[in-house]
């Protein structure tokens, strides 16, 4: 039986191990998690309340358009509720967005490396990719420009992106985005988008109206949802109803809209978030420092770092001390190690562990 010929070459998406299984495994009792990106202060409060009081009736189907979400998501960010589009995730929406715009064989720009499901997704689909180096971890978006023809449909921009955790100026953006050809349209992927504190980052939404241009945002990271799996995509209405046009009725579970709406309305989660991770960035760049590594200074919730020598060796020394960090060999950074900022005590642990592994 032969698959469409677009995935014959895309290998199966590998998932890593429970962490209780890493722990059965290695013989260890404690095991901290600092490679997904995820939030190490919880889920938001509020979420977890109203997901508790939302339980008995989950023998019901989810609402199909996120009816209350939407309203108070189109409030806060000032748009029509028909501009928003849900997901499974935002990783649901790359996937939508493929789905409604692009034929098999259209091209699609991607930086390298970057965000991998761009290119998984754009594969699937049976796109061209055409992939642009970054530049001193940075976007190079005249190269991405310049890497634009007639036949591009859709470029991706995580602003800011990951694993480079860097991000593209307004300035940047605007000039990017000054004539370039109606047929192509501009996926902003701002999944870190409450992370970023710099005054030149632009915020996606600016331009939707007078561009074709996709924001996407996520509940994973800042507010603490990871595990419920819900993001939103937002356009001008005409490109949102083809992206709802291919999505599923029920894409987005009832506790996964009912945890993000209470979660939207807390602020003092959000700001203790924002809060503690940019002292866990300040206290790894201090240490790197001592220890005399390189690393990217991050706008998100993560850093990457040198470590001179074979990243995996050093991942799996960590590994056996229960700190899971991600080797970033996949993105082509063979020397590279992402770490996801901790609580306070994971972050001297790791530091501690690292150190000990002989960095
Ligand atoms: C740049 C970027 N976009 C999207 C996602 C996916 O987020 P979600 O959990 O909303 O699917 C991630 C997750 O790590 C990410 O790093």
């Amino acid at each position: 039986m032969l698959p469409r010929k677009s995935i014959l070459n895309i290998k199966p998406y590998q998932p890593g191990k429970p962490i209780e299984e890493v722990k059965r495994e290695l013989g260890l009792k404690d095991v901290i998690k600092m490679a997904s990106n995820e939030n190490p202060f919880g889920p938001s409060p509020r979420a977890v309340a109203a997901i508790k009081k939302y339980l008995a009736d989950i023998n019901r189907y989810p609402e199909g358009g996120c009816f209350y979400l939407r309203q108070a998501l189109a409030k806060k960010l000032k748009v029509k509720p028909e501009q928003l589009v849900f997901g499974n995730g935002s990783d649901e929406l790359i996937i939508l967005a493929l789905r409604a715009f692009v034929n098999e064989g259209d091209e699609v720009v991607v930086a390298t490396p970057t965000f991998l499901i761009y290119e998984i997704a754009s594969a699937v689909q049976g796109a061209r990719i055409k992939k642009v180096p970054t530049r001193y971890f940075k976007y190079d978006l005249n190269a991405m420009r310049a890497a634009i023809t007639k036949n591009t449909k859709l470029v991706f921009i995580a602003n800011p992106d990951n694993p480079n955790s860097t991000y593209v100026t307004r300035y940047e953006l605007e000039k990017f985005l000054k004539g370039l050809p109606g047929e192509t349209l501009v996926f902003i992927d701002e999944a870190y988008f409450d992370y970023v504190e710099e005054r030149d980052y632009p915020s996606g939404l600016d331009y939707i109206s007078k561009n074709n241009v996709i924001v996407t945002r996520s509940f994973s990271k800042s507010y603490g949802l990871a595990g419920l799996r819900v993001g939103y995509a937002v356009s001008s209405p005409g490109i949102a109803r083809y992206m709802e046009s291919v999505r599923e009725p029920f894409n987005v579970n009832s506790i996964a809209q009912v945890g993000a709406l209470a979660a939207l309305k807390d602020k003092k989660f959000l700001s203790k978030t924002k809060k503690m991770t940019q002292q866990g960035k300040r206290f790894f760049y201090s240490e790197f420092k001592k220890l005399g590594l390189r690393y990217v200074p991050s706008v998100t919730n993560f850093v990457l770092f040198e470590v001179g020598k074979d990243a995996g060796q050093m991942c799996r020394k960590l590994l056996k001390k229960g700190v899971i960090v991600r080797n970033m060999k996949a993105w082509g950074l063979d020397t590279f190690i992402r770490v996801t900022v901790g609580m306070e005590k994971e972050n001297k642990r790791f530091i501690k562990e690292l150190k000990k592994a002989g960095i």
